[in-house]
């Protein structure tokens, strides 16, 4: 309630300003001629005025659509406390005739807008108290597209106002007001049009009833002050004076300057035509641009120009018979803000509302993740670096991670002479250890090969079996893998297992028969106990090393169906427990983009897990 009150006077108080900004010049004007401060009723005003009704009105749409919350809402506050003691002053002193809040669209008593402006101070000094109770109408995202909507649109009609005559007009004078009635004392005219008043400079004689009762057409030339009215124009002036003399039409020049301001005039334009004495403000009230023209037909204001657009003498002959013009500006103006704005909201409203609805899913489905299943990032070293340079990786990775702490479970997979040393030198809260292979055999003569029990004793807790490197160059079979598992199992270790098709396979779209036949010839014999200690590693082979990554989609596509799979043999538990990682060519750029699929639960990492800055990347896709 706060935020529509305080964010729509803003508005219209601004509107009315930018919608007329020469009517705000002068009512600055009546302030600074009240102090005696030397400025011209001008220029400065007008830039003044302009700056004031742009400002309030970009504060009431923000304040309206609720954006930049904390700025506007403490702007208003201030701007509030300033009104607020400047109308009690006034109230007090009386020193200007209307206080100027709304131009001449609504005048207010001065004890009327002290009330208005307390009540309107209390609402904002709620709203900057609670600028996060102000309800946002757009995102902050696309919030900028109103704010520049509204500038543009604030400063474009501020200048046009400026340069012709206000879109719309909220002066007595306005096109279709009668003047001739309201000096009649007519209840239906507007009763400030009674202050029309115009004179002879010589005798003094009132001629307000002559122009006004004057039947037919009568131009009247508004110049409020002769000294500093643009004199650009004149020649113009000069061939509609000519125009109606020959069409013996009434053509007066109304102004508030003295004698020497009129002489002035008329040596500087070569002005012919009658010059009447009139008050000051009712002149600037008549037309907003000095000098000015208002024609009247019949005591009936029928049209306005500024000095930019005096009517030219060809075709003035249609103009003299038409109607008056009243515009339906308003409305149109209105709607030129109004509409365009409100399709923003709308369309922002789907925009958020459709990211609402994919993030809600995604937090949905992280959060099932979170809960079901662990998230990894595995790194397998392969056959590199020696004794001193795995130790020494080893032990920078665990200073980064001691230093950020992951936000998913880290394990190296390195080869057997390091996993000992590795082990004395990290932190197994941070940093899991595995192997990268053991034996199909429980001991014995075996030259050259690793048991799973000789493995688990090193401290290492995880062993990766099935790789295809061992597949394709150690011809490891389904059975030996199956071998090796149930080791690994009977001793106690994590299994990452791997598969993955050729290129070839792919290329025949038979990827999901070989991952299915590699899943069932090593795995399909365990119990669902023993398979909640198998993490699984999807890699293509075609992307192990090749720097080509399978994208997030086909990544998705093939955790969906091992995990389909999975839970057509061990149940939809198994499945949803089952870490599902994704391995080949997966770098810091790629791994947030894989990892934010449903089904994929992390990475098993080679090239990228030989440098701590690439995985340490790598693991803070998760964060
Ligand atoms: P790259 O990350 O070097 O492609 O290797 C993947 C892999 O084989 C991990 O086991």
């Amino acid at each position: 309630m706060a935020q529509l009150v305080v964010g729509f006077t803003f508005l219209a108080s601004g509107f009315v300003k930018v919608a007329d900004p020469m009517g705000m010049a002068h009512k600055l004007h009546a302030y600074t001629a009240y102090w005696g401060l030397p400025v011209s009723d001008g220029f400065l005003m007008e830039v003044g005025a302009v700056v004031m009704g742009v400002a309030e009105f970009m504060l009431g749409v923000y304040v309206v659509l609720g954006a930049r919350r904390r700025m506007a809402t403490a702007a208003v506050a201030v701007v509030m406390a300033a009104m607020t003691v400047l109308t009690a002053w006034i109230y007090a002193v009386n020193p200007v005739p209307d206080c100027g809040c709304f131009g001449d669209a609504l005048t207010l008593t001065h004890g009327e807008t002290l009330a208005k402006n307390v009540v309107l101070l209390l609402a904002a000094l709620y709203l900057a108290t609670h600028p996060l109770r102000v309800k946002r109408m757009v995102s902050e995202r696309n919030g900028w597209i109103t704010s520049v909507y509204a500038l543009v649109y604030a400063i474009t009609l501020a200048l046009y106002s400026l340069h012709y005559l206000p879109l719309i007009d909220f002066t007595p004078y306005a096109p279709g007001a009668s003047i001739r009635k309201a000096l009649e004392g007519s209840a239906d005219a507007d009763q400030r049009l009674a202050n029309f008043y115009l004179a002879d400079p010589q005798g003094g004689e009132d001629l307000s009833y002559q122009v006004a009762e004057a039947q037919g057409c009568v131009f009247l030339l508004v110049v409020p002050q002769t000294e500093v009215a643009d004199d650009g124009c004149n020649d113009r002036i000069n061939d509609l004076y000519d125009y109606c003399a020959d069409h013996s039409l009434p053509f007066y020049m109304a102004t508030a300057s003295d004698s020497t301001g009129r002489a002035d005039w008329c040596d500087r334009t070569g002005a012919a035509y009658p010059i009447l004495q009139a008050e000051d403000t009712e002149l600037q009230a008549m037309v907003r641009s000095n000098p000015g023209l208002l024609l009247l037909r019949d005591g009936v204001v029928v049209a306005k120009w500024s000095n930019n657009n005096l009517p030219e003498v060809e075709g003035l002959e249609a103009r003299l018979q038409a109607l008056p013009d009243k515009g339906g500006a308003l409305w149109r103006l209105l709607a030129w803000f109004f509409l365009p704005l409100l399709l923003v909201v709308v369309a922002d409203a789907l925009w958020i509302g459709h990211k609402f609805y994919r993030h809600h899913i995604y937090v949905k489905q992280f959060k099932l993740k979170r809960i079901m299943r662990k998230k990894i990032v595995a790194g397998n070293w392969k056959m590199n670096k020696t004794l001193q340079e795995g130790v020494a990786l080893a032990q920078e990775l665990n200073e980064a991670l001691t230093a950020d702490k992951p936000n998913c479970d880290v394990v190296i997979c390195t080869p057997f002479i390091h996993l000992a040393p590795v082990a004395g030198v990290i932190n197994p809260e941070l940093v899991g250890l595995g192997a990268e292979n053991c034996a199909d055999k429980v001991s014995g003569a075996y030259t050259g090969e690793v048991s799973a029990a000789m493995v688990r004793s090193t401290g290492a807790t995880h062993v990766i079996l099935g790789h295809s490197e061992r597949r394709a160059y150690y011809h490891e079979t389904p059975e030996i893998l199956k071998e090796k598992v149930n080791l690994a199992l009977e001793n106690n270790l994590e299994v990452i297992f791997c598969i993955g098709e050729v290129l070839e396979e792919r290329e025949a779209g038979k990827q999901n028969e070989v991952v299915k036949a590699q899943l069932e010839g090593s795995l399909f014999d365990l119990t669902a106990e023993q398979f909640s200690h198998i993490i699984l590693a999807y890699e293509p082979v075609w992307a192990i090393g090749t720097g080509k990554t399978a994208t997030a989609e086909q990544a998705e596509e093939m955790h969906a169906f091992i995990r389909q799979t999975i839970a057509d043999k061990f149940g939809a538990e198994a499945a949803e427990n089952v870490s599902i990682l994704y391995g080949g060519s997966c770098k810091p750029s790629n791994a947030k983009e894989i990892f934010s699929k449903e089904n994929v639960d992390g990475g098993l990492i080679g090239g990228a897990a030989l440098k701590v800055a690439d995985f340490k990347g790598i693991i803070d896709a998760w964060k």
